[in-house]
């Protein structure tokens, strides 16, 4: 941090007043997934079902930030890094206006999982792993993206030739390739709806 940066750490309105407004805890649900996994689906679906009950949410998709904030990184290391670096401190705005956010980001290492743990606060941050076997995302491949990293048409794919590391400690694991979608959706939303209950 720069030495002429003063920033204001005791500004009087804190996330539990906001909370408070809209009766529901802010929290984070980070989702975490191979491409094609089925997080973007599962994300969306979620944040449907929560605002049909009344609660205010805000979707961060990797696809999309990459489109806005995040539009000048790529996907080597050090991009997807401060990619994560950027939608983690976004999030973090959002929760402490008392929302729901909804994250899709493959955040593909534990390096990097760890960092938007520690920049969202352990206590926000909800780890949702979208597990499902590179070798069925492959054969889903809904963008064809797959095919044009095995043709080598796109470089550093994850899973192909940059790395996936599975989560080791989520707080929830949904398997796509064994549940049917309605049934991962349930169980999302349930998990969900527990952390976000306010009391
Ligand atoms: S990361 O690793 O968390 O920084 O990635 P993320 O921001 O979630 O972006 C993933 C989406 O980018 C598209 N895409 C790629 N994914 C992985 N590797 C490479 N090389 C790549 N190039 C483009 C792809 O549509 C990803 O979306 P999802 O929803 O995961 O399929």
């Amino acid at each position: 941090m720069s030495a002429h940066i003063y920033p204001i750490f005791d500004t009087l309105l804190q996330k539990e007043d906001k909370e408070k407004v809209l009766k529901q805890k802010a929290c984070v649900i980070w989702m975490v997934g191979l491409s094609g996994s089925g997080k973007s689906t599962l994300a969306r679906a979620l944040e449907n079902t929560l605002h049909e009950k009344g609660y205010l949410t805000q979707l961060l998709d990797g696809d999309n930030l990459r489109t806005g904030i995040n539009n000048n990184l790529g996907f080597s290391e050090e991009d997807r890094i401060e990619n994560i670096r950027r939608a983690a401190e976004t999030s973090k705005l959002f929760a402490n206006c008392g929302i729901v956010t909804i994250c899709s980001l493959i955040s593909p290492t534990e390096q990097i999982r760890s960092m938007a743990k520690e920049i969202i606060g352990e206590e926000d941050y909800f780890e949702v792993f979208i597990s499902c076997p590179i070798e069925v995302c492959e054969q889903r491949d809904v963008k064809g993206l797959y095919a044009k990293a095995r043709k080598g048409e796109i470089k550093h794919f994850t899973g192909i030739d940059s790395p996936f590391e599975e989560p080791q400690n989520p707080s929830l694991i949904i398997e796509t390739d064994k549940d049917e979608l309605s049934v991962s959706h349930q169980k999302l939303v349930d998990a969900v709806l527990e952390k976000i209950k306010y009391t």
